[in-house]
């Protein structure tokens, strides 16, 4: 993600073309687009110092999906900052590389070696089943692009085999029709990170690939067999027209356009991991799934963001007279222990920026303007 575990999943799969400048027409149907900039969701804070340094909140959907709703003032401090930082850099291939090895199974093992037979069995049928349907998800549009199914197959889920159960795992939840439906265009991230290359800003992240990689393969053997055996439940009743999954990306979309700024919504899509608890569960696995859910919430969110704060201060300490724009996945910036409370706490001042709210130097005009505009009223 902002990049991302999933977004590198796509972006290493090779099967995202560099994002067109021109904006493609948004589906959005779900929410409207309001009538004024202030009524917008604003993903942007402000933290003090000059010149400004902006935090923002990305979301791993396609960009287009949300571009539209994203306030022109994020768009203004986007543009006018120098440095553009990321979680990850997505332009480093050691990313790349590094995270497709941190998701190998070790020692040369096999899924089949590792998995019960029957879950392993279920997980083959599912993979057999997606492969089927997979020509009938694609759209005309990708289609036109070149994009081929057996090779968008073998781009997610080729190697399957090889890969550790909890990256198999997050691999069956983006195979659905609407995911596979949107790849293609660029996530929100990705898109971000290609017009910072492209206006020849200064590019970094905070994190390593192992920093992200790690902590999901932290997750124990029982608790992963307990989170693919439910991502497959899932799906399977998904196929039989029994279940609408809990977050689906339609929901975080409309979500981050429309929606209030849930964080347990956004935590979720920050740490790429489902969420089990909101499922109907037998009480032992609810407890399962419960402490699935405050591993994920200390080693994927709150590690991450105290780390992830602290590389920010040292860029700004660092960089005293360069202008700077942080764009991570919206869950490190909403909820507790925030990446926004690790700057405040070390005496940052850090504002929430509402859209509609002018950005930096021309906040400042505004101000003059406004107070001439007063004064001219007074006259
Ligand atoms: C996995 O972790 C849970 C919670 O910490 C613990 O109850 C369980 O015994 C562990 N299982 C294994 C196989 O280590
Ligand atoms: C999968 O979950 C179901 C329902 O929670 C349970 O009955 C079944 O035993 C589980 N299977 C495995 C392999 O854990
Ligand atoms: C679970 O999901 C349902 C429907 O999506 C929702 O109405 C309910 O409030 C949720 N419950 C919890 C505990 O989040
Ligand atoms: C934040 O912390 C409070 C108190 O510990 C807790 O009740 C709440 O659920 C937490 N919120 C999130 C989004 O984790």
């Amino acid at each position: 993600m902002h990049p991302d575990v999933a977004l590198l999943c796509l972006f290493c799969c090779g099967v995202l073309p560099r994002a067109e400048p021109r904006r493609e027409p948004t589906d959005a149907g779900r929410c409207e687009l309001p009538r004024s900039q202030g009524d917008l969701n604003s993903f942007l804070w402000t933290i003090r110092r000059d010149p400004p340094a902006y935090l923002f909140g990305t979301i791993h959907v396609p960009y287009t999906r949300v571009w539209d709703f994203i306030p022109e003032n994020s768009k203004a401090a986007f543009q006018a900052s120098s440095g553009v930082y990321f979680e990850l850099d997505l332009t480093d291939p050691y990313t790349i590389s590094g995270l497709a090895s941190c998701q190998m199974l070790p020692h040369g093992e096999n899924l089949q070696d590792v998995l019960p037979r029957e879950l392993y069995r279920r997980l083959k049928r599912h993979l057999e089943y997606v492969k089927l349907m997979l020509p009938h998800w694609m759209t005309p549009d990708q289609r036109g692009k070149g994009l081929y199914a057996d090779y968008l197959f073998n781009a997610i889920a080729g190697n399957w085999e090889r890969k550790r159960p909890v990256w198999v795992m997050l691999m069956v939840n983006s195979l659905t029709e609407t995911d596979i439906r949107s790849r293609g265009v660029p996530v929100l991230d990705l898109y971000l990170a290609q017009e910072a290359e492209r206006m020849k800003k200064t590019t970094g992240a905070v994190e390593r690939v192992e920093e992200q990689c790690h902590p999901l393969n932290g997750l124990n053997f029982s608790q992963v067999l307990f989170a693919l055996n439910q991502t497959l439940l899932q799906h399977e009743s998904l196929r039989a027209g029994s279940l609408q999954a809990p977050y689906t990306t339609e929901d975080l979309i409309k979500h981050y356009n429309c929606g209030d700024l849930n964080a347990v919504i956004f935590n979720h899509d920050t740490s790429q991991l489902p969420n089990f608890i909101n499922t109907t569960l037998p009480p032992h696995e609810q407890v399962t799934a419960q402490e699935i859910d405050s591993y994920f919430r200390q080693e994927l969110i709150y590690k991450r963001n105290e780390r992830m704060g602290k590389r920010v201060m040292a860029l700004l300490k660092e960089n005293m007279d360069k202008s700077f724009f942080f764009a991570f996945g919206a869950g490190h910036f909403l909820g507790n222990n925030t990446v926004i409370d690790v700057l405040r706490q070390a005496g940052f001042e850090v504002e929430h920026t509402p859209a509609g709210q002018p950005i930096g130097k021309a906040f400042l005009e505004n101000l003059l303007l406004c107070g001439n505009i007063n004064l001219l009223g007074k006259q």
